[in-house]
């Protein structure tokens, strides 16, 4: 009952004509992977959104169109950001919300977040919230205890009815090449839908796609995605070849 998501978040990367390039790989192989039961998503940078959602559009295909961030306030005066209500005006889908590159960079804290999910819900965008432990933590054995916080501090007190993704990424397995075991990964999505349980209802738990993320490839994400807690990967490096990234939409 939980949907499937494979999602791809292009980062910083790619010139617009790339972008359309790779967006119009995966519309040419769309019937080769394109299923009721997986949803693909793809992330661009700011600036090709809304050409790729039009693209999306034009094509008459399924792919949904997440942003990579949007700002905490409503509206005003802030420089150089995005609004969710922007996004939403151009038909975005979902919003990619508390990357850990985002906290480490741009110190994003769990006050903002919860602002930043609090908006994507008021502009019917669905949050995909990202936790996960850096490597000093999971070897002093906090793993557990940093991912309960990133999930209360910014979920505790959402609406019963609110539809978002979690996805489970691990810091030391992004972009590093050094995936998380088959069993880390599945204990820590276990526990994340236990937290979801306490912290919002069982039927949220429930119903909540959560999606590991952290060095996803070709290779690693049949076995992934084959894990009772897994409901698909949040996709950053391999999601920029088409090859790539179609060969795991069809490890489902
Ligand atoms: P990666 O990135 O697949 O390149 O490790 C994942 C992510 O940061 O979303």
């Amino acid at each position: 009952m939980r949907k499937k998501i494979v999602a791809g978040n292009w980062k910083m990367n790619k010139s617009l004509s790339e972008a359309i390039a790779l967006l119009e790989a995966l519309d040419d192989s769309y019937e080769t992977y394109a299923t009721e039961a997986v949803e693909v998503v793809v992330a661009p940078p700011f600036p090709y959104l809304f050409s790729i959602k039009e693209s999306v559009r034009n094509k008459n295909i399924a792919i949904k169109v997440a942003a990579q961030n949007c700002h905490h306030e409503e509206k005003g005066a802030y420089t150089g950001e995005v609004s969710a209500s922007m996004l939403s005006s151009i038909g975005i889908d979902y919003i990619i919300i508390g990357h850990s590159e985002r906290r480490q960079y741009f110190n994003e804290n769990s006050a903002q977040l919860k602002n930043k999910i609090q908006q994507a819900f008021s502009n019917n965008l669905t949050p995909i919230y990202c936790v996960g432990e850096s490597l000093a933590e999971r070897e002093a054995n906090r793993h557990f205890e940093i991912v309960e916080q990133q999930l209360t501090e910014v979920l505790a007190g959402i609406s019963p009815q609110a539809k978002f993704v979690v996805a489970y990424e691990p810091v030391w397995a992004i972009g590093t090449g050094k995936t998380a075991s088959v069993n880390q990964a599945q204990e820590m999505h276990a526990f994340i839908r236990a937290v979801l349980q306490t912290i919002l209802s069982p039927d949220t738990a429930a119903a909540t796609s959560v999606l590991y993320g952290g060095s996803c490839n070709a290779q690693n994400a049949k076995d992934l995605f084959a894990c009772t807690d897994i409901d698909g990967g949040l996709i950053g490096g391999a999601s920029l070849d088409a090859t790539q990234f179609i060969t795991i939409i069809k490890s489902f």
